[in-house]
């Protein structure tokens, strides 16, 4: 079977795709910041709380829910850029994954409801049902970044779509050798950036404690990670990886640009600056997106490229879309004003 005829007929553009794109990375990578700092610095207060000491645990606890809904709604963003401009390959592997990528949502609430549980309930759980809890909601937020990694590669591969017809039910993309490497790759940086936040919650709440130990998960974290993605690059088909080893400019000058903003913010991180390492962190994040945009549009040029999409040049619902969002924002910034106004009040 010639896997084109599995991929849909893609649908036209009101305005042209470099409009999408933009606001895919940047939203994507807002998302990713968010994810990170959730994440990582959960899975760092749970290690701590598991070896008696819980205060981590219950700052870092305390933020976790308004971080979660964050990440959510910052990942509803690129969810529908994504589907604007590759639904077509985004909506059959979301199918394809079946049970797997539905079980996402009652997962969420899983980790959702252990975070508010564990805040509201904390003095009067007990050690062990506390730890057990943050774990479980640790766990389901792994399970969500292993599905999205899932569907992300999977979307890519329409010759791995046939297995639909062997298989009994929703699968996996368990055998592309990308998936693991790419799937650590995300969760070490979280465990970097979960550090950094840490180090940054530090700083506001004045416990050099909190700085050095985020700033040692940051570096360290960080150095860990630059070896599993050089392991994610090398596990890619090899004529994509020479794509990005020179044989495309614009790519392979963005993943360089990577390299170094995660140098620099391993530097900043050795002198111990969470400021400095936050914002070479950012940057870092920000190339790694535009790379990882190149990464799937080489592995779609097979089937697909930007340019072979219809635009029909209707910009009426784009200015829409502006208008509220700078209207939106507008209100962002006036409740903002609002709330820390009141809380000078009451402080
Ligand atoms: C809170 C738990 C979540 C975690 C841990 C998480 C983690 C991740 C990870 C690791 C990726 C990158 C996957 C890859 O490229 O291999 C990703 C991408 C993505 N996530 Fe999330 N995610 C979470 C929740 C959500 C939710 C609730 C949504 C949507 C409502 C969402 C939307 C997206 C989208 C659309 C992308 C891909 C964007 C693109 O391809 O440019 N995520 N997420």
């Amino acid at each position: 079977m010639n896997p084109a005829s599995l991929i849909p007929v893609a649908e036209p553009l009101p305005i042209p795709w470099g409009w999408f794109d933009i606001l895919l990375v940047l939203t994507f990578a807002v998302h990713i910041l968010f994810m990170n700092a959730l994440l990582g610095s959960a899975a760092i207060g749970l290690l701590r709380a598991m070896k008696g000491d819980a205060g981590l645990a219950r700052d870092v606890g305390d933020k976790a829910p308004p971080l979660l809904a964050l990440t959510i709604n910052f990942g509803v963003a690129p969810l529908l850029f994504l589907q604007v401009l590759y639904g077509h390959f985004d909506y059959v592997s979301s199918v394809l994954m079946g049970g797997w990528w539905l079980a996402v949502i009652p997962v969420l609430m899983v980790a959702y409801y252990g975070y508010y549980a564990a805040k509201f309930g904390w003095e009067s759980m007990g050690a062990g049902k506390r730890n057990l809890l943050l774990a479980v909601a640790l766990s389901c937020l792994l399970y969500t970044g292993f599905m999205l990694t899932n569907n992300m590669t999977l979307m890519l591969l329409p010759e791995a779509w046939t297995e639909y017809f062997t298989a009994s039910g929703g699968f996996l993309n368990l055998s592309d050798p990308t998936l693991l490497p790419r799937y650590l790759h995300f969760m070490v940086g979280a465990l970097a950036v979960g550090g950094l936040f840490i180090a940054l919650l530090g700083r506001s709440k004045e416990r050099d404690d909190y700085v050095a130990t985020g700033m040692t998960w940051f570096t360290r974290a960080t150095m860990v990670n630059l070896l599993v993605g050089f392991w994610f690059l090398l596990s890619l088909p090899r004529p994509i990886l020479l794509l990005f080893m020179g044989g495309s400019q614009p790519a392979t000058m963005v993943l360089l640009a990577s390299l170094i903003g995660a140098g620099m913010a391993i530097v900043a991180g050795l002198r111990k600056d969470p400021v400095k390492s936050a914002l070479w962190a950012v940057l870092t994040v920000l190339f790694m997106s535009l790379t990882r945009n190149w990464l799937r549009a080489f592995y779609l040029a097979p089937w697909f490229t930007a340019e072979s999409t219809p635009v029909t040049s209707q910009y009426s619902s784009f200015y829409l879309f502006l208008g509220f969002l700078v209207g939106g924002l507008g209100l962002m910034g006036y409740m903002m004003k609002l709330y820390l106004r009141s809380r000078e009040r009451r402080a």
